[in-house]
C-alpha cells in the first residue's frame, strides 16, 4: 500500500480520511500504548518480540488485547510498501467514552491505529552524536510503551536545545536510558547496559545486541553503572528500532574515547546489519 494509507479500527484509509473522536482517551488522557516495529526487505523485524512487548504494555495498563498475534500480522503487513526500510507505528488507546472520566469506561472499544513510514537513517549514524545527561524525571512504569511521553519529549528537547541529539537519563545516580533509546557503554572492555526493570523500556534492539554479543564472545553485562563510569567509557552507544546503533562521540561536553566511533561499534554494527539480512 502507499505510504499515506493508514489502518484505523478495521479499515484501511488515506491518512487524510482517518479521523478519531476528540473524546478519545488517547487524546484526553494519553491513555494508551504503542509499538514501533521496523521492517527490512519487506519483512517485519523480530515481530514476535514486538508482539510480546505489546502484550506486556497492554497488560500493564489493564487494556485487553483486541487481536491475536496472527491477526496483528495480517493487519500490519498490508501497510508495508515494497522493499524499502520502513517502520510500523501501532497505537491502541482505551477508546472514546461518552464522557471524560478518569475511571475506565465500560463497553468502550479500543481505538486501533497503525501507519507505516520510511526509516530515514540519522545523518550522524556513522560519525557519531553528542549527548547530554540529565535527571530522569519519568514515572515508575517506563517498561510499558505508553503514549504518555511528555517527560521523554521534554528530555529530548532539552538535549536539542543544548545542541545534542539525545538525552541520557540518570536516576539515583545511575544511568537508565535515553529519551527514546537504550544506552550501552564499553567500560573496562566490557559492553554494559542497565538491566531490565520498571525504569527502562525493554528495547528490542537492546535484546538483539545482547544476543549478538553472546553469540560472538563479546564480553557483556546487564548491570547498572553510574555517571562517573559512563564518562570513563571507551565507547557509548544509543540504540532503537528506528535509529539502530548510534555511536556517541561526546557526552556532557567530554570526548568519548578518541572522539570517533569505536572499534566495538564498528564490529557490532556490521554484525547487526548481517543479522538483519539473515532474517530475510
Ligand atoms: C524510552 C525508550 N527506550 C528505549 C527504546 C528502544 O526500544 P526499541 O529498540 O525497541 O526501539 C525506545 C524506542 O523508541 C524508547 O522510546
Amino acid at each position: 500500500m502507499t505510504n499515506n494509507t493508514v489502518y484505523l479500527n478495521g479499515q484501511y484509509l488515506p491518512l487524510s480520511e482517518a479521523k478519531i473522536s476528540v473524546l478519545d482517551r488517547g487524546f484526553l488522557f494519553g491513555d494508551g500504548i504503542y509499538e514501533v516495529i521496523p521492517s527490512y526487505f519487506g519483512r517485519l523485524f523480530h515481530f514476535q518480540e514486538h508482539m510480546e512487548r505489546l502484550e506486556n504494555s497492554l497488560a500493564a495498563i489493564r487494556l485487553a488485547n483486541p487481536h491475536s498475534r496472527e491477526q496483528w500480522f495480517d493487519i500490519l503487513n498490508p501497510l508495508l510498501d515494497g522493499n524499502q526500510d520502513q517502520y510500523i507505528y501501532l497505537q491502541i488507546t482505551r477508546g472514546a467514552a461518552p464522557k471524560r472520566d478518569h475511571a475506565f469506561p465500560e463497553n468502550t472499544p479500543p481505538t486501533v491505529f497503525a501507519m507505516c513510514s520510511p526509516i530515514v537513517p540519522l545523518a550522524e549514524r556513522d560519525t557519531g552524536i553528542k549527548v547530554v545527561t540529565m535527571p530522569d524525571t519519568r514515572w515508575k512504569l517506563c517498561n510499558a510503551k505508553a503514549i504518555t511521553l511528555l517527560a521523554n519529549i521534554l528530555h529530548r528537547q532539552s538535549a536539542i536545545d543544548q545542541h545534542c541529539a539525545e538525552a541520557i537519563l540518570v536516576k539515583d545516580g545511575y544511568i537508565t536510558e535515553g529519551a527514546a533509546s537504550n544506552v550501552f557503554a564499553v567500560i573496562d572492555g566490557v559492553l554494559m547496559t542497565p538491566p531490565k526493570s520498571n525504569e527502562i523500556l525493554p528495547g528490542i534492539t537492546r535484546d538483539v545486541i545482547l544476543e549478538i554479543a553472546q553469540n560472538n564472545d563479546i564480553p557483556c553485562k546487564e548491570e547498572n553503572f553510574n555517571l562517573v563510569a559512563l564518562l570513563s567509557a571507551s565507547e557509548i552507544w544509543i540504540t532503537s528500532s528506528t535509529r539502530e546503533i548510534i555511536p556517541v562521540i561526546e557526552c556532557d561536553g567530554q570526548l568519548i574515547g578518541d572522539g570517533n566511533p569505536g572499534p566495538l561499534w564498528h564490529r557490532m554494527n556490521q554484525l547487526f546489519q548481517a543479522n538483519k539480512q539473515s532474517l530475510v
